[in-house]
């Protein structure tokens, strides 16, 4: 195998279109995103085919650019791979069918990349001597898992949400409050400025799954029930029961697997109370402790080329046949 391997990523999942080219895994050559979430703000959330038809609009600009930041051609490529799931089909075909031509048309080795594994390598990208084994806690708009990592592409799920993800339930209590779309930056801000925490249900697991939906409907009919409550101490008090669930959970893994290594990931990760707990826990537990960089944290193509070459370089291609998983598993 070659001393250096470029990997060419395309991101397309939801709303964001996303190419980059990475250096062996770690090194960000380029991370070009366009967000569609102007558009989608006037809808109050996604909407699935305007998001299909807006990938297709700058797919081929973004990549061009990437290349161009990363000063690089696609002759200098060694590998393309694309998000092929979970996601909305339409948005991911859109990179899925631009990465299947390039493939063809430039004799490019083709990878399909799960998303999931994707969020977890944005790690592996901010922290250059991050390796596993570790604990991963991905908390994203789509799904809300904890992992073991064995090792760089395998994975041992120990819990996972039974109801809402927890980028959902942000999203859904922000719409209720008044806050729009998108729901989660906008809570983050505004419960800064509460002051009083209202106590709120927490459903209590004998596993390690989670429930973010009993805390989403406490929240929606204390809001409706007294409207002039105050909003701040609404989206403050969610903030911390959604966390009471994750760190009761991390706990639990910690205890079980003996691993005392915590890596979180995903959309949601950007959020400061969620940090600055976890930060707390991690100086009483003396755990290490890793986030993804801010601009990591939600949809890039980094993410997705990071986790490419681990897979790349253990022999892994796709073929043309490649297809778009809306619903595909980690592992799978
Ligand atoms: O990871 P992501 O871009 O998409 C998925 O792969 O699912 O995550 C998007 C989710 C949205 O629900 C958004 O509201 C949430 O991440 N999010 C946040 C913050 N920034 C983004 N949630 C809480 N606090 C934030 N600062």
């Amino acid at each position: 195998m070659k001393q250096d391997i470029y990997v060419l990523g395309i991101e397309s999942s939801c709303d964001e279109t996303s190419v980059s080219v990475v250096k062996n895994g770690r090194e960000v050559l380029s991370n070009v995103i366009n967000s569609q979430i102007k558009i989608h703000e006037n809808y109050g959330g996604v909407v699935p085919e305007i998001a299909s038809r807006c990938h297709t609009e700058v797919i081929n600009q973004v990549m061009k650019q990437a290349l161009k930041e990363a000063n690089v051609t696609l002759d200098d490529i060694d590998c393309i791979c694309t998000t092929y799931g979970p996601g909305l089909v339409g948005a991911l075909l859109v990179g899925v069918s631009y990465a299947k031509g390039l493939s063809f048309a430039t004799n490019k080795p083709l990878l399909g990349v799960n998303h999931i594994e994707g969020h977890i390598a944005a790690n592996y990208i901010t922290h250059k001597d991050l390796k596993p084994p570790y604990i991963c806690l991905i908390i994203s708009g789509g799904n809300t898992i904890i992992i073991k990592v064995n090792d760089y592409t395998k994975f041992e799920i120990l819990g996972k949400t039974r109801d809402d993800a927890i980028g959902e339930a942000f999203d859904k209590v922000a719409r209720v409050v008044g806050l729009g779309y998108p729901g989660g930056p906008k809570i983050d801000k505004l419960a800064k400025e509460g002051k009083e925490i209202i106590d709120l249900p927490i459903t209590h697991m004998d596993n390690m799954d989670f429930s973010f939906s009993g805390i989403k409907t406490a929240v929606i009919n204390l809001n409706h029930k007294n409207p002039d409550i105050n909003k701040a101490d609404l989206c403050l008090s969610f903030e911390k029961a959604a966390t009471d669930m994750l760190e009761n959970n991390i706990k639990k893994a910690i205890k079980e697997t003996k691993i005392n290594k915590v890596v979180l990931a995903g959309g949601v990760s950007a959020n400061s109370y969620i940090r600055n707990r976890f930060e707390k826990l991690s100086e009483k537990e003396n755990l290490e402790m890793y986030f993804p960089e801010l601009i990591l944290c939600t949809d890039n193509a980094a993410m997705i080329a990071a986790a490419g070459y681990y897979n790349y370089i253990e022999g892994k291609k796709s073929d043309l046949t490649l297809n778009a998983v809306p619903n595909l598993k980690l592992g799978e």
